[in-house]
């Protein structure tokens, strides 16, 4: 089942994503190990994270109306859309019901406040899986060697400092899941 998930993406997926699929489900399966989550579970959320990350924003738009998952901010950035719509074509095209999987894939991009465990392992893993080369990835995987949460915060943080600096907007969820875990939210 797992490798089948495997092959499905890396069909789906340029040689350069899957590669970074295949990295964000070894990082996931080595917090998950380390936060007693079930690994397998950890590793079909991460191989699905990006299922539809190559679709253009046109079609992510249109599955997007489809599914009812428009929201304003993410239909000017239709890029975001990526995450709730591969929920949705990952639930509709592969049969996947798990609500914690789907729920992973879906605030990956963002992130959202109350993101249980495994949400928080994928959000993580996907920016810091070792095919990931950028300022600042350094510190985000010592934080996440010391526990999960802080490396959440400091990749929310890393997240709206990067934003800031480029003059893009921010997601309320980002914003709102850094207060939840930066307050002591678990
Ligand atoms: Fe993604
Ligand atoms: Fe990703």
């Amino acid at each position: 089942m797992v490798d089948n998930f495997a092959k499905v993406v890396e069909l789906r997926l340029s040689p350069k994503r899957f590669k970074h699929t295949l990295g964000v489900a070894e990082t996931a399966e080595e917090l998950a190990h380390a936060t007693g989550v079930c690994v397998e579970k950890a590793r079909v959320a991460a191989l699905l994270h990006d299922y539809a990350r190559e679709l253009s924003p046109e079609t992510l738009k249109g599955l997007a109306r489809e599914a009812n998952l428009d929201d304003q901010f993410s239909l000017n950035q239709p890029e975001l859309l990526h995450a709730s719509v591969g929920a949705f074509l990952v639930q509709r095209e592969l049969g996947v019901t798990d609500q914690e999987i789907l729920d992973a894939i879906i605030s990956h991009t963002v992130g959202r406040r109350k993101m249980n465990t495994l949400e928080q392992i994928i959000y993580l893993a996907d920016m810091i899986e070792p095919n990931r080369d950028y300022a600042g990835v350094q510190e985000l995987r010592a934080a996440a060697s010391q526990n999960l949460k802080t490396g959440v915060v400091a990749a929310l943080d890393h997240t709206i400092r990067y934003l800031l600096n480029i003059n893009k907007p921010i997601h309320l969820h980002t914003i709102d899941a850094r207060n939840y875990f930066l307050m002591g939210g678990d």
